[in-house]
């Protein structure tokens, strides 16, 4: 019998996701990124995004319905993000998937965000499995996680202040980069020397945690005092450290979670790994060491709503669902 098809809803930030997968196979992924509302705030403003999801949920569903060419009877079950996210957002995707799978009368699942991201990489990797160390760097949450088997996670490190994708995106704004500033920084970076200014890197003595809050005062620091000197390296050369030492921090705990764990493989999910330099230094260091790295591209690294039914799949295949009483968890956490 072939796997139910699932209608999967990713509604936790900025970007409304529908996606029809069967499996881990895609079917159709779709999304209405808000991205323009909060560039003129500088950043994700959560009422506005909730109205937003509200305005593109229902075309959105029949875009994915109709390029997947399927029909709601032919749904087995129905998926959305209950958590970590905003709140008002979050209920949005929520009790749409839930209202719908009542009124079809089949099985509704409510997904960890983060474990979407945790099984993006198997859309397009038959070969990725556990045992693996998997980075989750996103807007919201940076973790390294040891999965012993599927469903089975372990946190090994996690950061004490920001997330990576924060840094991104604060440092961005400082620089005047704009907004979402992972994306802004990547490309500003482009033929800067990584190496033109060596940012500090911290908790040096934690071999698994990250902090980024003492990069952003030593940039801010940094710039502030060249812009008076008159000294100040090029915008692509600051852009390029900047990156580096938040790619350097992310890379060197991951391997070490990888050394330690003694796993034959890496993985990584969530927005920040989009980042070319990133994925670059993942390859070599995996490479070097002879580790299989897993890597969605970088359309499934953000959030979508394909992540969120491949997640589905694993918890429907195991008889998991969720009950119509469920709420949202705007702060769950995977792998506590
Ligand atoms: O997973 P995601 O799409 O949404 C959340 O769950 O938060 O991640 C969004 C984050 C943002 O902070 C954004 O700046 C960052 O991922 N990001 C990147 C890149 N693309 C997105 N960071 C660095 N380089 C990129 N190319
Ligand atoms: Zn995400």
């Amino acid at each position: 019998m072939s796997d139910p098809i699932i209608l999967g809803f990713e509604t936790s930030c900025d970007e409304t996701a529908v996606a029809v997968t069967r499996g881990f196979e895609v079917l159709s992924n779709v999304l209405a990124s808000q991205v323009d509302e909060h560039a003129r705030f500088g950043g994700v403003v959560p009422e506005v995004a909730a109205l937003a999801h509200v305005e593109a949920i229902r075309s959105l569903t029949h875009t994915a319905m109709r390029s997947a060419g399927v029909h709601s009877m032919d749904l087995g079950a129905i998926a959305a993000t209950q958590g970590p996210g905003l709140a008002g957002a979050l209920m949005v995707g929520f009790s749409y998937g839930k209202a719908l799978a009542w009124a079809l009368d089949i099985p509704f699942i409510g997904i960890d965000h983060m474990e979407g991201h945790l099984f993006a990489p198997r859309l397009e990797h038959d070969g990725y499995a556990p045992p693996a160390v998997v980075l989750l760097a996103s807007g919201g949450h940076s973790q390294i996680i040891h999965m012993e088997d599927w469903g089975s996670y372990r946190t090994v490190g996690s950061t004490i202040d920001d997330a990576a994708g924060e840094a991104f995106d604060k440092l961005a704004r400082f620089l005047g980069l704009g907004f979402p500033g992972g994306p802004a920084i990547d490309a500003e970076s482009d033929g800067g020397d990584p190496h033109a200014v060596e940012f500090p890197r911290a908790l040096a003595d934690r071999p698994f945690d990250f902090s980024f809050s003492g990069l952003k005062t030593s940039v801010v620091t940094y710039v502030r005092k060249h812009h008076q000197a008159g000294t100040l390296p090029t915008m692509p050369d600051i852009a390029a450290s900047v990156q580096e030492a938040i790619v350097d921090a992310l890379v060197t705990k991951t391997m070490n979670a990888a050394e330690d764990t003694g796993v034959p493989a890496v993985a990584g999910g969530g927005g920040v790994l989009a980042n070319r330099r990133l994925r670059t230094r993942l390859a070599e260091e995996c490479a070097a060491r002879g580790l299989e790295l897993f890597l969605p591209s970088p359309a499934l690294c953000t959030d979508n709503g394909a992540m969120i039914g491949a997640a589905a799949a694993f918890r429907l295949a195991r008889g998991e669902t969720t009950g119509p009483g469920a709420e949202i968890d705007s702060s769950q956490r995977l792998g506590a």
